[in-house]
């Protein structure tokens, strides 16, 4: 839905921060995922970091003669993205290890004027908010625009059954607001840089 006939679809992946074994985050992703794809308008798929071969950063890639192999995958999938839904575990009251490396791997600004709604998940009753506060900050540094409403998901193993499928509609039904505000902003966003490109301008 972006308003506009002549537009194409916006394009807006789930980034997934957790590659653990057994990790109950991904149905979260999945769930985001298939809600997003059956918006109208909208180009969604999962970026899984496991996936990509990122080892622990020793060298800015955009520095080193041989950059890990999944820099430029991982690297071109997110700049050819109109906005992101990061969906995150909550470790150590912050951000998971994996996740922040992936990050650091990205080049500067990569996410500016990019809106990224995020979604944290616990198995506790807290909803990873000490996740979410820290990847605010992390995407403002990154040039991003961490859109007002977040998703906190708590108690995620009640969730889902052990296929993943949702056991009922609670998770839905937060999502779908949720969905609605960032697709403004992404759709907002990705309108003003056509103009901007039709001007000429930044
Ligand atoms: C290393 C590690 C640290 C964790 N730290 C927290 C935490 O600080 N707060 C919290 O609510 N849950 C914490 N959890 C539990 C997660 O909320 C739980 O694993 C949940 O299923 C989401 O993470 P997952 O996608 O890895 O499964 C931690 C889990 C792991 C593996």
């Amino acid at each position: 839905m972006t308003g506009d006939a002549t537009a194409r679809a916006l394009n807006l992946p789930v980034l997934v921060g957790s590659v653990r074994e057994g990790r109950r985050s991904i149905h979260v992703a999945r769930h985001v995922g298939d809600a997003l794809a059956r918006r109208e308008g909208i180009e969604a798929g999962l970026i899984d970091l496991s996936e990509f071969d990122l080892p622990i950063l020793i060298e800015r890639p955009q520095q080193a003669d041989r950059p890990p192999p999944g820099y430029e995958p991982f690297q071109s999938r997110l700049r050819a993205a109109d906005g992101l839904v990061i969906v995150s575990p909550e470790y150590k009251g912050g951000i998971p290890g994996v996740l922040k490396n992936a990050l650091d791997h990205l080049e500067p600004g990569v996410f500016r004027r990019r809106p990224i709604g995020i979604v944290t998940v616990s198995a506790g009753g807290l909803g990873g908010v000490g996740c979410l506060a820290q990847l605010r900050q992390v995407c403002l540094s990154m040039g991003g625009l961490p859109i007002p409403v977040a998703l906190p998901v708590s108690e995620v193993e009640a969730l889902f059954d052990e296929r993943g499928d949702a056991v009922d509609d609670r998770l839905a039904r937060r999502l779908g607001p949720f969905l609605d505000e960032l697709i403004w902003y992404v759709g907002a966003t990705a309108r003003q840089r056509r103009l901007d490109a039709a001007s000429g301008g930044a």
